[in-house]
């Protein structure tokens, strides 16, 4: 679609066959939105292009002031690096301040979509308040031809409605918009958008859309291969989005709902996974049987989504992707009853052990965790919980504050797991394989159980231990 010429300068090749000198150039880059994207992304542009002035704004005064200081406010495995070698050089993280936007050629929006908790579509549709607000908020004080660039999770044609929102007015129509949704996985942030898949750009077929998407290309073409680098239109870029979530999520849900069936017939799922992983059609990612998927997109994009195809009266498109989560949630509760059913049926006053509380290792991020589900579910049962997690026990605290029941916080998984009839591993974290099993099988009560929710751990070495041992979608390894 693109052929460089001398100087840096583009040439967007369209459809048509017309070629457009494109002399857009970005120097001052600002991000509304200093979350788990916009923060770690505008770190890993200000680090791979110093001559860029990069600078994250927050309605959040704590978190700005937490990325000014050593403590950033997420634990992301490489951000701390990056941040130090850009931090008060060409990247600086500030609030809400209007001269700050003025001087922006680009403006990102990355806050918060989250589902709708109220009215219309609550419980399913993208809450798009805080979009809205921000876009609100910056139009007064942007220089005409600034590039506006959707950066959060959106339904498809909210580029039509921020369109809307910025044409509104005197000086209204100068502001190109354009998607360009973010594909990180926390976890792995750093090194996906240091070399990630793809970069996507939806711009208006219009020049001017033309002009500000290759604008912005340039940007990522200082460290990502051109190739990678794809041009749609804007819808497309939106869709696409949701799509690429839903579609991951729905390997999960279906190598889950194999894994029920893998109990009830004597079937390992791993082997399954296996087989039909090296299938190259299939491919082996996203095939690990879980306790089920947590984070703060996948559940809410599906919803999305779903309500998106409803609204437009795509009933079984729409029933298609909300079964997506509906298998996810009975994973989860299965994982509960079974929790409680091998355990006589009673946990009134058990002491469980959950190892593990983050969504995925690699973060402290909990939004959406399993664990919350699970931890909610045992304390319905009266079971009394220990937590334990390497990095997330701040946010355990705040996700289960006012529940009724007892809940322990304890960083030591010794400690956490010391008198506990069962343990149950939410959180795949690498140290949990490094544990002594026999020091924590020594301290239990007896009979001990141990759920592997995440079929982490070596479940042969376990049951030789003593331990009693369910593993998701495997024969249980029981000594009773
Ligand atoms: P987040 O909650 O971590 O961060 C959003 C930030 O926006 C918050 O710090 C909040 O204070 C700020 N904010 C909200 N309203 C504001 C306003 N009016 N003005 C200024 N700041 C405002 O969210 P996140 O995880 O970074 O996700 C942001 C978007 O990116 C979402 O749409 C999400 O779906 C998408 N996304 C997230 C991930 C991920 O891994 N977390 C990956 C890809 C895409
Ligand atoms: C996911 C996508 O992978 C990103 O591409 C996307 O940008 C992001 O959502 C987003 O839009 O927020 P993330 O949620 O951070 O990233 O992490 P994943 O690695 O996708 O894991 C999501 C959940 O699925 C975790 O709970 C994980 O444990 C679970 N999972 C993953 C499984 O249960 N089995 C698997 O095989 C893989």
């Amino acid at each position: 679609m693109q052929e460089e010429q001398g100087d840096g300068q583009w040439l967007l090749k369209i459809p048509t066959q017309i070629f457009i000198q494109v002399p857009m150039k970005i120097q001052n880059i600002v991000c509304i939105g200093a979350g788990y994207v916009g923060g770690p992304t505008m770190a890993v542009i200000a680090d791979r292009c110093p001559h860029l002035r990069v600078t994250v704004l927050d309605i959040n005064a704590d978190r700005i002031a937490q990325w000014n200081s050593d403590h950033l406010p997420m634990f992301e495995p490489g951000l701390d690096a990056v941040v130090a070698r850009c931090r008060g050089k060409n990247l600086f993280f500030a609030t809400l301040t209007p001269e700050l936007i003025r001087a922006a050629d680009v403006v990102f929006v990355s806050v918060n979509t989250p589902t709708k908790t109220f009215g219309e579509g609550a419980g399913r549709a993208a809450d798009l308040q805080y979009l809205e607000k921000s876009a609100r908020f910056i139009k007064p004080h942007l220089k005409p031809g600034t590039i506006i660039v959707e950066k959060s999770t959106v339904p498809i044609r909210t580029a039509q409605a921020l369109s809307t929102i910025f044409s509104y007015g005197q000086d209204g129509g100068d502001y190109p918009i354009l998607s360009n949704p973010e594909f990180l996985a926390e976890g792995t942030a750093i090194r996906d958008l240091e070399s990630p898949d793809r970069v996507l750009i939806g711009s208006s077929s219009n020049e001017q859309g033309r002009k500000a998407a290759q604008a912005l290309a340039d940007v990522y073409a200082h460290w990502i291969p051109k190739e990678r680098i794809l041009l749609t239109n804007v819808w497309s870029s939106e869709l696409s989005k949701l799509a690429a979530n839903a579609f991951l999520a729905q390997r999960i849900s279906s190598i889950n709902s194999i894994s029920a069936l893998c109990e009830v017939t004597g079937a390992d799922v791993g082997e399954i996974a296996h087989a039909i992983g090296v299938d190259q059609r299939i491919g082996p990612r996203f095939l690990e049987a879980s306790v089920g998927f947590g984070g703060s997109c996948f559940r809410k994009d599906l919803l999305n989504l779903s309500y998106l195809c409803e609204a437009e009266g795509l009933k079984e498109v729409a029933a298609y992707w909300s079964s997506v989560v509906e298998m996810n949630d009975y994973q989860i509760n299965r994982f509960i009853r079974r929790i409680i059913q091998v355990q006589f049926n009673s946990i009134a006053g058990k002491k469980i052990a959950l190892l593990g509380f983050a969504y995925k290792p690699g973060t402290n991020d909990t939004r959406d965790a399993p664990a919350i589900r699970i931890a909610t579910g045992l304390l319905k049962e009266k079971a009394v919980l220990t937590i334990t997690d390497p990095k997330a026990l701040d946010n355990a605290r705040l996700d289960l504050q006012g529940l009724e029941g007892t809940v322990h916080y304890e960083a030591d998984p010794y400690k956490a797991t010391e008198g506990a009839h069962a343990v149950a591993l939410l959180t795949h974290w690498p140290e949990y394989r490094a544990l002594d099993y026999k020091k924590i099988f020594a301290g239990m009560e007896k009979p001990a159980f141990i759920f592997d929710g995440r079929n982490w751990l070596d479940h042969q070495a376990l049951f030789k231990m003593g331990f009693n041992v369910y593993p998701l979608g495997k024969t249980p390894l029981s000594h009773i």
